[in-house]
């Protein structure tokens, strides 16, 4: 089978920036004790991942066809026969996501996206959402490690190099699915936006008062547990 254009640039670069800010921040989370001066970081990169996630989400409904999220919203029946085919080693083939992987996709990008908002919360000195925080980073460690293995086999079982498909886009398929065009527009848009916005947060992180000011809406967002040392810690 030949090699077909099946994700745009958008989409691969916002691949690219995911993985490298999302592994950092559950690093420096779970690895990182909490009195480090890294340990904040874990939130700063979160909240360079979160607006980008946003504009994923959108591309999910105006980008290319693999890209919109009714590409890939499988039925749950599709899902079972899908695992089932697999587990007899003979299931079919998908340009775009398929739908074993379809649910672990979206929910990488919930996940950080809710472990922004309780990130935010526990800032806030809102100590109920702390369990709740933590459950939510071993739920995604779990779901990226399923992610992994999903790739591995996928390599294995059908000889192609799946992970080369997040760089230069191609995938073996029937060129009938092909997409027309990377979108380089909107992918430089989406390049600019995410280097600027890194800047801005990165600039903004302010040590010593242990916030973060938000680009353009000027809020300060908390990302340490300043002020809550003379509270008791559990
Ligand atoms: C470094 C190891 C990784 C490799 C080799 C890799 C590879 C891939 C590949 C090949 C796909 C396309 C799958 C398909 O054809 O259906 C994909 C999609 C995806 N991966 Fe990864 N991935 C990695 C790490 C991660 C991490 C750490 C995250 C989450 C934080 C992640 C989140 C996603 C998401 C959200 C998609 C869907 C992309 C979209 O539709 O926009 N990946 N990945
Ligand atoms: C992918 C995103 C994130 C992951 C995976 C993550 C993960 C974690 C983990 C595992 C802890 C340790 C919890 C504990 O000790 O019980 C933690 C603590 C914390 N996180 Fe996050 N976090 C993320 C994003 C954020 C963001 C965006 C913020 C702030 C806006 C934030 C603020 C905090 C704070 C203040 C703590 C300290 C809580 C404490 O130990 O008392 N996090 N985070």
């Amino acid at each position: 089978m030949t090699r077909v254009l099946i994700w745009d640039l958008p989409v691969r670069l916002f691949h690219g920036f995911l993985t490298l800010l999302i592994l950092a921040a559950l690093g420096i989370s779970l690895l990182v004790h909490d009195s480090s001066p890294w340990y904040p970081y874990h939130s700063v990169l979160a909240l360079i991942a979160a607006p980008l996630i946003v504009l994923r989400i959108a591309w999910g409904f105006v980008g290319t066809r693999h890209a919109r999220f009714w590409s890939f919203l499988f039925s749950p029946k599709a899902v079972a026969m899908y695992f089932i085919d697999a587990l007899r080693w003979r299931e079919t083939r998908h340009a775009g996501h398929n739908p074993g992987a379809a649910y672990v996709v979206i929910l990488m990008m919930l996940l950080p996206l809710m472990s922004v908002l309780s990130g935010y919360q526990l800032g806030q000195g809102n100590k109920q959402v702390k369990e709740f925080h933590e459950i939510l980073a071993y739920v995604l460690l779990a779901l990226i490690g399923a992610h992994i293995v999903g790739i591995i086999l996928h390599t294995l079982r059908h000889k192609e190099l799946i992970a080369v498909s997040m760089l230069d886009g191609k995938k073996q398929a029937d060129p009938a699915q092909a997409i027309p065009s990377s979108r380089p527009i909107a992918g430089l848009l989406f390049l600019l936006f995410a280097l600027w916005w890194g800047a801005m947060i990165y600039r903004g992180y302010d040590t010593k008062r242990g916030v973060v000011r938000l680009p353009v809406v000027g809020m300060d967002v908390k990302v340490e547990e300043t002020g809550f040392e003379d509270e008791h810690e559990e």
